[in-house]
């Protein structure tokens, strides 16, 4: 769907469906309302009055067109309490608003630059509808074979016409930034709604590739005898068990030669069987979207590449799968990280700190810093948080306040966990330097002070998105499915970092 930005009148815009939005509490709306108003002879402001056009929050009601209407159809836009709108909530909205079209098949739309929806930072308003749009209208159909199984309606473009073009300029600046942050988490979301059949790790490495091409990103794929030359023995134990080969994922963005790159890690298990400690039957095909660190990696990488930053990143994703055949991990196998730390395994389904110990290894062997990671790590931080935060651990506090006002920004909140040294105790071993289970309290943050102690000193941060890994159901930007959370909320604190 094509979105862009126009100066003029909205009654003048030659497209099937106009849009009107309107705040609670308004009788006779002016701007781009006041002059359909007066195109339908007054319609309007006497539906208002009589209660037939509901302003309340996400409220879609069709109005007549007067002759003076190059559209065929019209619709007032409730934006709810006027003093309640930010960008969050635009988003949302906007993402809400898409669907609604959708279901109208409302074709070509032209929407009305509203000023209380877009705030008073234009660029953050024009991003906050741009992302909301991109974002509400995503669907994973693509394996639906049967036409009746996908949404028939479209929106198949958006026009968001503000009066002065001086405006103009500023939302179509946000709205081109919003296209590709929504792209990017739709990428994430396409990567991670996959089945495991169909996105291997041969898949991932192969998806990492193209980006790279499209984009101008190097891409390096580590495979399983480099690994193993590199001493990935940490990683290498969860692949053992898999007969598809393990890829090591690094994508490079170079913004700024000469100077350290800011890693960005994410948890590859492109299916999560809990190995030899196999996990119940029921719901385990959510396990395939535990490449869901990984996946928001790449897509954060494509924005990044295509927003072009003075800064470098790289993007570090090492997939597997977990699983069990004869050569699986067993309870109680030592292994070696790359780092020179020994491991035993308590858990094969602890398998997410296990990959990740190497590739904070690798990260800080290529003097990356800081060091983010992402991961679908613990079911206990679903229990923690539900699926309204991410849980958010950090060793550097400068670090996590940039990370919080990104999701801020994103609309991605996040919440600290601690990481007090008496969590330590829970996960020494007997018979290695640390074992990867820390026993039932506190799991969370045992799994992150496992990921502490293979990024040393350098300032680190691990978002555990277990919780907000899936919808399940529809609402605002968010669709059912996997989530695609972090993407954006990485993109920002790059962007931001690069000033
Ligand atoms: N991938 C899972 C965590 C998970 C669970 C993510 C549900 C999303 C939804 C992870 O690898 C795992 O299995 N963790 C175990 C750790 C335990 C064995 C210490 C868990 O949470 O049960
Ligand atoms: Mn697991
Ligand atoms: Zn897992």
């Amino acid at each position: 769907m094509q979105i862009e930005v126009t100066s003029g009148e909205l009654a003048a815009q030659d497209v099937d469906t106009i849009v009107v939005s309107v705040p609670e509490g308004s009788r006779r709306p002016g701007g781009a309302a006041g002059a359909i108003n007066t195109a339908s002879g007054g319609a309007i402001n006497t539906m208002i009055a009589s209660g037939a056009i509901r302003l309340s929050d996400g409220a879609l009601t069709p109005v007549p067109v007067g002759d003076e209407i190059a559209a065929r159809r019209a619709f007032v836009h409730g934006l709810g309490d006027r003093s309640k709108l930010t960008p969050r909530r635009t988003r949302s909205q906007a993402g809400a608003l898409s669907r609604a079209l959708r279901g109208v098949d409302a074709g070509s739309v032209a929407i009305a630059a509203q000023p209380d929806w877009l705030g008073s930072d234009l660029e953050r308003g024009g991003q906050a509808i741009a992302e909301g749009f991109t974002l509400g209208l995503y669907r994973f159909d693509q394996h639906h074979t049967r036409s009746q199984d996908r949404p028939s309606g479209t929106v198949a473009s958006l026009l968001i016409v503000e009066r002065s073009e001086r405006r103009a300029a500023r939302v179509r600046a946000g709205v081109e930034r919003g296209v590709i942050m929504g792209e990017a988490q739709n990428l994430t979301r396409d990567l991670a709604n996959s089945p495991a059949n169909l996105m291997t790790p041969t898949d991932m490495a192969a998806r990492a590739q193209e980006i790279a091409e499209a984009t101008g990103l190097e891409c390096e794929i580590i495979e399983r005898e480099e690994a193993e030359r590199l001493g990935m023995g940490s990683y290498l134990s969860v692949a053992q068990g898999s007969d598809q080969p393990p890829k090591f994922i690094v994508l490079r963005y170079r913004g700024a030669p000469g100077r350290r790159s800011v890693a960005l890690i994410g948890k590859g298990i492109t299916f999560d069987s809990g190995g030899i400690s196999i996990k119940p039957a029921g719901g385990m095909e959510r396990m395939k979207a535990d490449m869901s660190g990984a996946a928001a990696v790449l897509g954060a990488m494509q924005a990044i590449a295509r927003l072009a930053p003075t800064i470098n990143v790289t993007g570090i994703a090492p997939c597997t799968e977990n699983l069990p055949n004869g050569s699986a991990t067993k309870p109680g196998d030592v292994f070696y990280a790359m780092d020179g730390q020994s491991v035993e395994v308590i858990n094969t389904d602890a398998e997410g700190r296990l990959v990740l110990a190497d590739a904070l290894g690798y990260a800080r062997a290529h003097n990356c810093s800081p060091l983010i990671d992402v991961a679908t790590l613990t079911g206990a931080m679903s229990i923690a948080l539900g699926n309204v935060r991410a849980g958010v651990f950090a060793n550097n506090d400068r670090l996590f306040r940039d990370l919080d006002r990104a999701g801020d920004e994103a609309g991605e909140p996040i919440w600290r966990f601690p990481l007090d040294d008496e969590y330590d105790n829970q996960i020494k071993s007997d018979v290695a330097d640390i074992k990867n289970t820390g026993g039932r309290g506190a799991g969370s943050i045992t799994a992150a002070k496992f990921l502490q102690r293979f990024a040393h000193d350098t300032p680190w941060a691990h978002f555990d998105i277990a919780g907000v890994m899936d919808n399940d159901r529809d609402r605002g930007e968010k669709v059912k499915g996997v989530a695609g959370t972090a993407t954006r909320t990485l993109v920002e604190y790059v962007l931001a970092r690069a000033g």
